[in-house]
């Protein structure tokens, strides 16, 4: 949790689905946030032993999991030494006092990687020239859908939500496709949430879908309190081509912050007031915010008034 947003990719996005991917320094691909040491821990947990639920990965992966570890390591000692010390084969975390043994031939690599950074990471091979998921450890998954990805592609992954397979799914089928090596991009998704947590309960999807039905009951009866009942999530996706094998690593890290966060911010206040306004009710009700989009508004307009 942080006093102020990290991002606020909804101060510059439109209503309609967007690519919106922007370059990226490789010093930004990573991020500790203020409770990594408390957060940590939490994802060490879940994806202990490597759950289904959350982790999946095919034997061929192998090769860009073990290049994926051996960039992250090289970039946490060059752009967070403050945080991590250490080299190719063991880092040291400074904050709760963790060792990774990086070269832990029990492990799988992207199982270890998951343990040392805040990130999740989804990694893509290409097949028959389509691009397929060949591993994903995914702990902030807000739907389950990722880890179920393993072996298939982007429009699997994307055929829940509703419409965008038919709006953007060839563009996106391109756009992956084409990101290069020493180019890596960033993307962002965001919405609004009752649940606090940076890590979604099990049942992840129906969990924030029937939070959002509950608090819209709490919040019919006094909307001053949205600032406090909900949540603005925020998703940040990395691309990176791994030079070595090709593969491309899907980068997510999620931010979570009351929405009172945002409060005394004119901007921002303005822009979720015209996002959410706009959205159809379809996209609303799959994110979990057609039940409280009411109340949203109405504590928004009470801010800018
Ligand atoms: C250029 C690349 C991508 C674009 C433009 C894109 C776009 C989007 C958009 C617009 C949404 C809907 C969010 C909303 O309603 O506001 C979404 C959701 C989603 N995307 Fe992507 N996406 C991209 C890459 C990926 C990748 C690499 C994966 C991983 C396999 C992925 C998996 C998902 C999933 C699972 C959802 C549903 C969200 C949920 O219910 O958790 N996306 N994406």
């Amino acid at each position: 949790m942080t006093q102020s947003p990290r991002h606020r990719p909804y101060l510059t996005a439109g209503a309609a689905f967007e690519i919106g991917l922007q370059p990226m320094q490789t010093a930004q691909w990573l991020d500790v946030g203020p409770d990594h040491g408390v957060f940590m821990a939490a994802k060490r947990a879940r994806l202990a032993g490597c759950p289904p639920l959350y982790y999946r990965s095919l034997d061929r992966s192998r090769g860009a999991q073990a290049e994926l570890l051996r960039l992250v390591a090289a970039n946490l000692t060059a752009h967070h030494a403050d945080v991590f010390t250490g080299d190719a084969r063991s880092l040291n975390d400074r904050i709760d006092g963790s060792h990774h043994d990086l070269a832990d031939p029990a492990r799988e690599p992207l199982d270890v990687l998951g343990g040392v950074v805040e990130e999740d990471f989804v990694l893509f091979d290409s097949e028959e020239r389509r691009d397929i998921v060949v591993a994903a450890s995914n702990a902030y998954t807000s739907s389950g859908r990722i880890v179920s990805c393993v072996g298939r592609d982007m429009r699997f992954a994307h055929d829940p939500v509703p419409n965008l397979n038919d709006d953007l799914g060839s563009r996106i089928d391109r756009v992956i496709g084409h990101v290069q090596a020493g180019k890596p991009v960033v993307r962002f998704n965001w919405f609004v949430t009752p649940i606090a947590s940076r890590l979604f309960p099990e049942g992840s999807h129906d969990a924030n879908v029937a939070a959002g039905s509950a608090a819209a009951r709490l919040l019919a009866a006094d909307h001053r309190k949205a600032g406090q009942t909900l949540w603005l999530r925020v998703e940040r996706q990395t691309f990176l081509r791994l030079p070595e094998t090709g593969a491309l690593a899907f980068g997510i890290h999620t931010y979570s912050d009351p929405l009172s966060v945002i409060s005394g911010e004119r901007d921002s206040l303005m822009a979720l007031h015209r996002l959410l306004g706009s959205y159809s009710e379809e996209r609303l009700a799959y994110g979990g915010m057609l039940a409280t989009r009411g109340a949203i508004l109405k504590w928004l307009e009470e801010r800018l008034a």
